[in-house]
């Protein structure tokens, strides 16, 4: 399947922007050192689907995450919920700002798709 090539050069810190892959929506955070910091200041006894920040975003400015609620498949909303991050308005799920599930039905965090950097403005998905 095809991979899709995102220039990332004009996400600002703090900015969400969507694009889509396999007919899915991702989300491409570039986040701050503040919500860096965030995302890996969590006890991960606390977490219900335990990962690391650092196991899901390689660059830790710059997550990227399948926007489809794992509960029924909704899109989750950005800068949004109890946790920084997003919040799925179809039931009720906050995710943090590591995409991570943390109050809501949702089971599992928002899945991380295959992606690598192939220059500094140049993300490729798949
Ligand atoms: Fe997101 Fe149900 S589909 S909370």
């Amino acid at each position: 399947m095809a991979s899709l090539e995102v220039d990332i050069s004009a996400v600002e810190e703090g900015q969400t922007v969507t694009v889509k892959w396999r007919g899915k929506p991702v989300f491409i955070r570039r986040r701050s050192e503040k919500e860096i910091a965030l995302a890996n200041d969590v006890d991960m006894a606390s977490l219900r689907d335990p990962e690391e920040d650092s196991a899901r975003a390689t660059k830790p400015e710059w997550l990227v995450v399948i926007g489809v609620c794992t509960h029924l498949g909704c899109v989750p909303i950005a800068n949004a919920g109890d946790y920084s991050g997003w919040f799925c308005p179809c039931h009720g799920s906050h995710y943090d700002i590591s995409g991570r599930i943390r109050k809501g039905p949702a089971p599992y965090n928002l899945e991380v798709p295959e992606y690598k950097f192939l220059d500094d403005n140049t993300l490729i998905v798949g």
